[in-house]
């Protein structure tokens, strides 16, 4: 407690001694998470000073062209969290395999999965972008401690979350996590170094006028989609009866604190711009932790057909169509998109 307010390692402290045989593991491993993401923010905050911005000269496994900060933050988050003893292994979206703890590292009992950077495309133009983790259980430790983690450990649904959170850093730097019960805020106050609680129990309203897509991509959608947005943009007039409001940031991170905070949909549909691809968004470190947040907080996250977090992963840096938002438009999406179906 400091004058009153409660930090994160309070509230992780006392989230734990809820937890009957909590061992302290997996407090130890959001504060080290904590840090990495106090560390990211300063190295975002600082940008051109330090000679942050631009390509790193490469492209990661998804063939997207990496950013310095991409490079870096991937660094910081393995670095914060191989030594401590918490870990089998991590997954991130700029590393193609994953990165089993082994050598002088001790193992343990979970499993991180990130993006190190969301929406890194906005550095250079200073918009907002964050750091997306989910914890899982090792199953490779559970049986065999003295065993590397495998590929195959990582691909749990998405219901399987231990935790799942997201780093932002825009004008404030905030930390979102939920453990399954609930899910709270915590603002960054940097004189201090501390993350403290500002929005406890988040909550999306579950009606909105307000949808994010990338509407370039329209002449690729799929029907269902295709419907829900013209019916939204007919306004008052159309069979809606009312006008909406439209955004799109691309920084995922951005847009889903948005929705948490005044509700509103985000739509990255299956579309036919490249058929290889059933989707723009990653599985494991976006969507997943992505749905757990959504749900936690009272909407709904969905591939159109299927609640996101039922999906059962079969690749590491499996895309997939991700629907998430306010429950009552999102629950609409989900039955154009079985109307659909129906039809066919
Ligand atoms: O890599 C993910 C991401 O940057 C998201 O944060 C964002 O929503 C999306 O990609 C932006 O996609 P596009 O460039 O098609 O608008």
């Amino acid at each position: 407690m400091q004058d009153g307010r409660t930090t994160l390692t309070q509230f992780i402290i006392e989230e734990q001694r809820h937890v009957a045989g909590a061992t302290g593991d997996f407090t130890g491993l959001l504060n080290d998470i904590a840090t990495a993401c106090k560390v990211i923010s300063n190295a975002v905050s600082k940008g051109a000073l330090i000679g942050l911005l631009g390509n790193a000269g490469a492209e990661n496994v998804q063939g997207e062209v990496q950013k310095k900060l991409d490079v870096i933050s991937n660094d910081v988050m393995i670095k914060s969290n191989e030594w401590a003893g918490h870990l089998s292994g991590m997954a991130s979206e700029e590393m193609e395999d994953i990165y089993p703890i082994s050598g002088s590292n001790v193992r343990g009992k979970y499993l991180l999965v990130f993006d190190p950077l969301d929406g890194s495309s906005n550095i250079d133009v200073n918009i907002t972008v964050g750091t997306i983790f989910s914890i899982l259980r090792s199953p490779s430790f559970a049986s065999n401690a003295g065993s590397d983690c495998k590929t195959e450990d990582f691909l749990q649904p998405g219901a399987q979350q231990v935790c799942a959170g997201f780093a932002l850093y825009g004008p404030s730097t905030l930390l979102i996590i939920t453990t399954g019960h609930g899910v709270n805020g915590f603002t960054l106050d940097r004189e201090v170094g501390e993350f403290i609680l500002t929005h406890p129990d988040m909550r999306i309203p579950e009606d909105t006028q307000e949808f994010a897509i990338n509407a370039s991509n329209e002449r690729f959608w799929e029907w269902p989609v295709k419907r829900y947005v013209d019916e939204c943009l007919a306004g008052k007039t159309g069979p809606r009866a009312k006008d909406f409001n439209m955004r799109w940031i691309a920084s995922m991170v951005a847009e889903t604190y948005r929705i948490l905070t005044r509700g509103g949909v985000f739509m990255y549909p299956k579309d036919t711009k490249d058929p290889a691809k059933p989707g723009r968004l990653r599985l494991l470190y976006e969507a997943n932790p992505v749905g757990f947040i959504v749900e936690q907080a009272g909407g709904l996250c969905t591939t159109g057909l299927e609640r996101m977090l039922d999906v059962q992963p079969t690749a590491l840096h499996q895309r997939v169509p991700l629907i998430f938002g306010s429950k009552n438009e999102v629950e609409r999406i989900e039955r154009y998109h079985r109307e659909l179906r129906a039809a066919a």
